[in-house]
Parts: C-alpha cells; sequence; structure tokens
C-alpha cells in the first residue's frame, strides 16, 4: 500500500463555525452533531452578513443556470474587470478563487518555503496551508507564532520575528479577536517584509464589516511582498457559493494561478461575483455597516462596555466556565457559538453580530445573574416568559436546522 505523505499525519483538520445541514458530523466545522429536524437554531457561530444574501444574488444564480452545461472561465476574465474597477488595479494583479480558503493554500504552495509566521491567536487555515507544503523526511516548514500580549496583535513584536523568505499572516480584522490594525500599524509590517524579503499576507475577509476601513492596495514597489486577500462570501452572505479574490503583483498572481485547479471558480459564483461587485454590492454593504454599528453599540452598552470588536464578531471571555461547555449549553437553547479552543482560547466564545432581536436572544443568557457573577455557568433557565415569546418569533424565521448533541 502506498503511504499517503508523513506531513498529512500531522496535520489536523481545521475547526470552523456553522452547523452542517446535512448533519454527517465529520467534526470540520462546528457542526458534528446529531440531526433534530424538529428545532431550529440561530447561527452565530459563523460570521456572515446577517442582512444577506441580497436579492439581485438570486437573478445572478438563475441567469449562471443556464450556463451549467458549459465549463466555467478559468480566467474570471468579466469577474476580474469588475475586480479592478472596485480596487484600482490591474486585471493581471488579481486572482479570483474559490473563497479567501482557496487563496490561502494557493499563497502557501506558491511561497512558503521555510517559515510561516503568524499571530498566536488567529484564523486556523493558515497553519495548515503552510504545514502542508512541509518537506517529506526533512526539516516542515516552522511555524512562528508572535505573542499577542492582552490578545492584541501588536506590529513591532510581528516586525521583530521576520526574516528574509519568510510568510507572515495577517488578519484584518483578526478572527476570532476581532481587532482591526490601522493603516499605519500594517504600513510598519509592510515596510518591514519589504526590507528583509518576506511576503506580508492580508486576509481582509472581514473588512467589509469595518467602520471606517481603509483600502490597502500594493502600490507599484510593495506588491512583490503584499498579497491581499479578500472574501465575498462573508460580505454578501453567500457560504455556499466559494468566492474571493487575492491582490498582488502581476508576477505574483501569475505564479499562484499555476497552482490553481482548472475551473475551481464555477458559473455561478463568477456571475454573483459580476452582480454584487458594482453600486448596487456597494450600497448594500453600507446599509448593513450602518446597522452592524447600531447593533454592536447595543451589544457593547448591555455589557457596560466590557467588550470590544472593530469587526461583526465577538471574542468573548466566559471565565472560569469551559467554553466547550457554554457552547454545549447555549445548543440547547437553540443558540449555536463558536468555542475559541481551536484558536488557543479555551476560555473565550465567539458570536457574530446578528439581527437585533437574534443578538437580544444571546445577550439575555450571556447577561443572566448567574453567569455573568462568575461566567461561571449558564443557567438556561432564567428565561422569562416573555422572552421565550421572542425566541420562538425569532426561531421561526430562521431556517437553519439545529444539530444538537
Ligand atoms: C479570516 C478568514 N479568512 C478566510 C476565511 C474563508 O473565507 P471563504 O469563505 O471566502 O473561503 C475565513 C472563514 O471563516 C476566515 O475567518
Amino acid at each position: 500500500m502506498v503511504k499517503p505523505r508523513e506531513t498529512l499525519s500531522e496535520i489536523e483538520i481545521c475547526e470552523h463555525g456553522g452547523g452542517r445541514r446535512d448533519g454527517c458530523g465529520g467534526g470540520r466545522d462546528g457542526g458534528s452533531r446529531r440531526r433534530d429536524k424538529s428545532r431550529k437554531i440561530i447561527d452565530f457561530s459563523v460570521n456572515l452578513n446577517p442582512y444577506g444574501p441580497p436579492d439581485f444574488v438570486f437573478d445572478a444564480v438563475r441567469e449562471a443556470a443556464a450556463e451549467i452545461s458549459e465549463y466555467p472561465d478559468s480566467d474570471c476574465c468579466a469577474l476580474r474587470a469588475r475586480i479592478s474597477g472596485r480596487e484600482g488595479c490591474r486585471e493581471e494583479e488579481i486572482l479570483v478563487g474559490a473563497g479567501a480558503s482557496e487563496l490561502i493554500r494557493l499563497v502557501a504552495l506558491s511561497f512558503v518555503k521555510k517559515r510561516a509566521v503568524l499571530p498566536r491567536h488567529t484564523y486556523g487555515e493558515y497553519e495548515v496551508a503552510a504545514r502542508l507544503v512541509g518537506k517529506e523526511g526533512g526539516a516542515g516548514v516552522k511555524i512562528e507564532r508572535v505573542e499577542m500580549p492582552g490578545l492584541q496583535v501588536k506590529p513591532e513584536q510581528v516586525v521583530e520575528k521576520m526574516k528574509n523568505g519568510d510568510v507572515v499572516f495577517l488578519c484584518n480584522p483578526n478572527n476570532p479577536t476581532g481587532q482591526y490594525l490601522s493603516e499605519d500599524e500594517v504600513r510598519q509590517v509592510l515596510e518591514e517584509a519589504e526590507r528583509v524579503d518576506a511576503l506580508l499576507v492580508l486576509d481582509e475577509a472581514y473588512r467589509d464589516f469595518v467602520e471606517k476601513a481603509f483600502s490597502q492596495r500594493p502600490t507599484p514597489t510593495q506588491t512583490g511582498n503584499l498579497v491581499v486577500l479578500r472574501s465575498l462570501t462573508k460580505s454578501f452572505a453567500v457560504p455556499g457559493l466559494r468566492l474571493g479574490y487575492a491582490i498582488s503583483s502581476a508576477e505574483n498572481i501569475k505564479m499562484m494561478r499555476k497552482a490553481q485547479a482548472p475551473w475551481s471558480v464555477s458559473v455561478f459564483a463568477q456571475r454573483v461575483g459580476q452582480a454584487v461587485v458594482g453600486s448596487a454590492g456597494e450600497e448594500f454593504l453600507n446599509q448593513t455597516r450602518r446597522k452592524i454599528e447600531r447593533s454592536k453599540k447595543r451589544i457593547e452598552e448591555a455589557f457596560a462596555g466590557s467588550i470590544q470588536t472593530d469587526a461583526n464578531f465577538y471574542a468573548f471571555d466566559v471565565g472560569n466556565a469551559s467554553a466547550r461547555e457554554v457552547k454545549r449549553r447555549l445548543l440547547r437553547c437553540g443558540i449555536l457559538v463558536r468555542d475559541c479552543a481551536s484558536f488557543g482560547l479555551p476560555s473565550h466564545i465567539r458570536f457574530s453580530v446578528r439581527r437585533d432581536e437574534e443578538n437580544e436572544e444571546l445577550l439575555h443568557f450571556l447577561l443572566e445573574k448567574e453567569f455573568s457573577e462568575k461566567r461561571e455557568v449558564l443557567s438556561p433557565l432564567h428565561r422569562n416568559a416573555h422572552h421565550i415569546a421572542v425566541s420562538e418569533q425569532v426561531r421561526e424565521t430562521n431556517t437553519l436546522s439545529p444539530e444538537l448533541h
């Protein structure tokens, strides 16, 4: 029997949020649970736009259906033309992928050689992607973690770690902590990347949810040392579609394109991309940001300012309780959150900002006396009658089937 590459036995499949509808439960995402069609859950474990997808996405899907008997355009020409208008860069500086996930793998495959530098608590797919390219029988890729004092990414500490040839993954805003690095902070890291000749991969999957985000476009001098990743799946709530893009120098993009499987971006994804990248999409995102900012204000006021985020999700410290246990208890009440153990934060849960009436539902539990005083035990038994009525109403409008323990 031919054995698989040794590198694979050392790699764990990365955990993600979300409950799977098929309930087959491979443990890869949050949904490895028994299926129970009779109940609905509110899913705070994925950081999607709670107001999407917009109607024009469905029109694009219907149009694309007429094209399924042909292969998609592997170069995504029409979509890249639109993205270049949005981003102000040339079409050859853009690579469209099946979500930012595919692009993370392509960056690693194309550029990681000896070392990848990552913040201590960040999105798990960077490490998986970097380790996958490890050498057989020799030294694998070294993963250098940058400490995060107070759960903050400090650019000066990233800079301190960087060496020639490194690939540095920074998630901005960071998943799961929600910290958004300023333009100056990113510039500091980028300047060091140029100085030592390293590659900075800036994953901006949640940028569309940040109020007053800056636009990080590689300038001609920076392009060789910077790859920017964008995801359209969160912004427009279409994770089932798989769509994202990378921006870098034409030369870098050409190399990543070589590593990409042909036709990885379906006709549906390309059509939807063309529909959302443009004025209708920008208007939808502007409205979303306004609503999310309002909701965040309410959430932060409810916690008397003790929690904060720059993104559309919160990392929430459950104190002495185990996040896994809190998640389990919330799930019994029809609320799914992400426990952050796989991020190296076993006493944190992550929850996204959803519509106000849904947020109220979660707040009700997190603010319970028993829980907020000790942050030890969540007791679902303290729900009052009014709240139960709201819950039922909210769940009526939700379609995700529950996958309860
Ligand atoms: C930081 C980050 N980058 C990338 C992704 C993947 O995005 P996509 O759905 O576009 O593949 C995720 C998904 O959770 C993420 O959290």
